[in-house]
């Protein structure tokens, strides 16, 4: 039998190329070899969310494209909608008796994002408790591994506290799942900040077309200490030679556009004209599996609901077992079926 992953992400935008350095590319190359289901996480996007629903709706069948135009098999691989499985919402609901409110709010993931969002004294208890509800996103799918970026660890460190909890006071019910982050660290944002995000405004997204990439990379952070081309250049936390390392399918024109820049022998400008081509050299097979989506709206829905139905099947059949280990499979439901 195949092992089994579990991935997701928050339909908040589209997906940029952050994104597929960090997981996609991974789920792509394991989804042969894995059984796969990608989540979109709706429902944990409505934590930060939850007064612009509207943005979720817009973007969740733009996710679906992203994900298909990187090469995402939905024959393969089982692409679900979160609130369309309501089984999660009730696991989260017996999980949240499994974890204190101070590990919660030791989880760096959400220290960071709490601060950043200048929550304070007016945290949403939703918000707080988003790790709970992965957990139960992971587990109701009975995932062995889950690739995500580095962010993501402490939420896989809890999700494994909670399995282990849950199967030491019920029963060996659930599964302890592994994180798999990608070999790339983490993709820097065209402005140099150390995470490329769509708040932040510094993402090239994998629907940009080939003027808007090449518009953000001349724009793009460099190495401030170099005034003129003829200085010394750094390579260390300048992007531009990180985006060349990552996307630029030519190892040999990397090597030498390095050795020039260090020693003075090239300039920023033609440096990021070069990045610009193998950017879109990259990006241009995504783009035409993109566009023959692209207007095809049922054809998105159909794999949708396909998915969350396929993924639903599993669902029901972890939380029947959930329910018996914890004793909540009473003799009432089973003679409320007979009547109905
Ligand atoms: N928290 C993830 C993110 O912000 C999205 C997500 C939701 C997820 N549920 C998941 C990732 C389960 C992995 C597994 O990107």
């Amino acid at each position: 039998m195949k092992q089994r992953i579990l991935t997701g992400d928050r339909p908040t935008g589209r997906l940029h190329l952050g994104h597929y350095v960090g997981s996609l590319a991974n789920r792509v190359s394991l989804q042969e070899k894995y059984e796969t289901f990608i989540l979109i996480a709706d429902v944990q996007a409505l934590t930060d969310h939850f007064e612009h629903p509207e943005i979720l709706r817009k973007n969740i069948r733009e996710v679906v494209k992203d994900y298909l135009s990187v090469g995402i098999d939905p024959k393969t691989s089982t692409i679900l909608l979160q609130s369309m499985v309501p089984e999660i919402a009730e696991l989260s609901v017996y999980f949240l008796n499994l974890v204190t409110v101070a590990r919660l709010q030791r989880n760096p993931t959400v220290k960071d994002e709490m601060q950043q969002k200048g929550f304070e004294q007016n945290l949403p208890a939703g918000f707080l408790v988003y790790p709970v509800h992965q957990a139960a996103d992971i587990t109701i799918f009975k995932a062995d591994m889950v690739p995500v970026g580095k962010d993501q660890l402490p939420m896989i460190e809890q999700t494994v506290e909670i399995v282990r909890r849950f199967n030491a006071l019920y029963g060996e019910v659930l599964i302890e799942p592994e994180a798999h982050v990608g070999e790339f660290p983490r993709l820097p944002g065209t402005d140099g900040q150390t995470k490329m995000s769509k708040t932040m405004g510094n993402a090239i997204y994998l629907s940009d077309d080939a003027k808007t990439v090449e518009a953000k990379v001349m724009k793009m952070y460099t190495d401030p200490t170099r005034l003129r081309s003829t200085d010394p250049g750094h390579l260390e936390g300048n992007p531009v030679f990180t985006y060349h390392d990552a996307f630029n399918a030519d190892k040999e024109q990397v090597d030498e556009l390095k050795e020039r820049y260090v020693k003075g022998k090239v300039g920023d400008v033609e440096v990021k004209r070069i990045l610009a081509k193998a950017l879109n050299a990259f990006l241009d097979p995504i783009r035409e599996r993109r566009l023959r989506f692209e207007g095809n709206e049922v054809e998105i829905d159909d794999i949708l609901i396909e998915g969350t139905r396929r993924a639903r099947l599993v669902a029901k059949e972890t939380m029947d077992q959930v329910r018996r280990a914890m004793k909540l499979d009473y003799h009432l439901q089973a003679r409320e079926q007979t009547k109905i």
